[in-house]
């Protein structure tokens, strides 16, 4: 998409940004990028990588956060950088990492980054929707979806929504506009079949969005697998650091991403750009992060998968796991989040006080482990000694131990 000063932003997908007003870098990147240009490799090459702006004599590897609310901007106001609230050279690297991620070696994919994930979330579907339109929401996904869907309808959307797990979104799609997906859900971990059910949409001439929070790029290419869009909260393990909110939407539909870039525009849903900078910092361990908590949360789930007071466990990495057979076809990571469900509330909340390693609070993803007893917000369908744990980079050892040590004292 090419920038203008009246269309619906000033940015241009696939340049890189100038750093500290040095915009003749921009154009020495579009033209390694043009030539051929990429880095190769495997997911903690690009992950290291991504985004960064070619090595260029007494700059830093990666410029640090761009402060400007307005640009200096003479003459015509052509992009790409005139207003704060419409473009940000440090959005624009952090864009095109992530596009590296979500869409390796596909130039046509344009990001945009947003103040968090629920602004991205709510930018595709009421950027996509009208008055008159059906969507198909999953009714397992992440809590604040329900308030999405009053609000959409309160537009005159009609919405229909089917549990994730068996591919149930199959049985309501005829007539719908719009698909939202969210594999694996939160914080029940049911996971369906991307491919399937993206093949279904289109052939009844729906879009396909993925919510692919918690399976990160490293875990999940949504856009690979026949989405649209992959729409995510960076907030979780993309940053990792429970520092930072953020939100994107990667999208292959020049069109419709036009639209997404309007209405961040109208809506004004922008990160910051320390925000925008951290999270890109990031990415840089973003595969060591999400290899070493996988692994950690599958040894937790192997722990916790012996014990008799522990029901209803759910992890797509375990075989066995009701959501494997399908996770292993579509994933490359599996996750950093076990859920399970403990006798009692009480139970459960002396579990929690129990832990040593592991912070009793919301959100997943981080480089600390966290729990939290998920009916404690009374949005999910969940029973009330259920617990979503967030497997964090600690020692696996040490953190399987903490977990069954409270388990243990948690009994009384
Ligand atoms: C699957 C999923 N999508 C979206 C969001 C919303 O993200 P944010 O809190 O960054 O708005 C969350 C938050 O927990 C989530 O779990």
């Amino acid at each position: 998409m090419s920038g203008s000063a009246t269309g619906d932003g000033h940015g241009v997908t696939g340049e890189a940004a100038p750093t500290t007003g040095d915009l003749s870098r921009m154009t020495r990147v579009t033209d390694d990028v043009a030539s051929g240009f990429r880095v190769g490799g495997g997911d903690g090459t690009r992950a290291v990588r991504a985004g960064l702006p070619e090595p260029a004599k007494h700059e830093p590897t990666l410029p640090g956060p761009v402060f400007a609310a307005h640009y200096h901007l003479p003459g015509d106001p052509t992009g790409p950088y005139t207003y704060g609230r419409d473009e940000n050279p440090t959005w624009t690297l952090l864009e095109r990492a992530v596009g590296e991620l979500e869409a390796p070696g596909q130039d046509a994919v344009e990001t945009l980054v947003f103040a968090s994930g629920m602004a991205a979330i709510s930018a595709v579907l009421f950027s996509q929707l009208r008055t008159g339109d059906m969507c198909v929401l999953p009714d397992d996904g992440y809590q604040a979806l329900p308030l999405v869907r009053a609000q959409l309808e309160a537009y005159g959307v009609e919405v229909r929504t089917a549990p994730t797990g068996g591919d149930a979104q199959l049985g309501v799609l005829d007539g719908a506009k719009l698909l939202w997906i969210e594999t694996p859900s939160n914080p029940g971990l049911d996971v369906c079949d991307i491919r399937r059910l993206a093949e279904a949409a289109h052939a009844r001439g729906a879009l396909v969005a993925v919510d692919n929070t918690l399976a990160t790029p490293l875990g999940q290419r949504p856009l690979e697998l026949g989405a649209d869009f992959t729409v995510a909260s960076g907030t979780k393990q993309l940053t990792g650091h429970g520092d930072v909110l953020l939100g994107y939407v990667v999208g292959r539909d020049a069109e419709a991403m036009a639209a997404v870039r309007r209405w961040r525009k109208i809506v004004g849903a922008i990160p910051g750009p320390m925000e925008a900078w951290l999270a890109h910092r990031s990415l840089a361990t973003l595969q060591m992060r999400v290899d070493r908590q996988c692994a950690t949360a599958l040894m937790v789930a192997e722990a916790l998968r012996e014990r008799p007071e522990v029901t209803g466990l759910r992890y797509p990495g375990l075989p066995g796991d009701p959501s494997h057979r399908i996770a292993s076809q579509q994933m490359r990571r599996f996750g950093c989040v076990v859920s399970f469900t403990l006798p009692t509330r009480a139970r459960a909340d002396r579990f929690l006080d129990a832990l040593r390693l592991v912070d009793d609070a919301t959100s997943f993803g981080g480089v600390r482990s966290t729990a939290e007893r998920r009916g404690r917000w009374g949005g999910d369908a969940v029973p009330e000694g259920f617990i979503r744990l967030s497997v964090g980079a600690e020692d696996p050892e040490d953190l399987v131990a903490d977990v069954l040590r409270a388990l243990d004292a948690s009994a009384a």
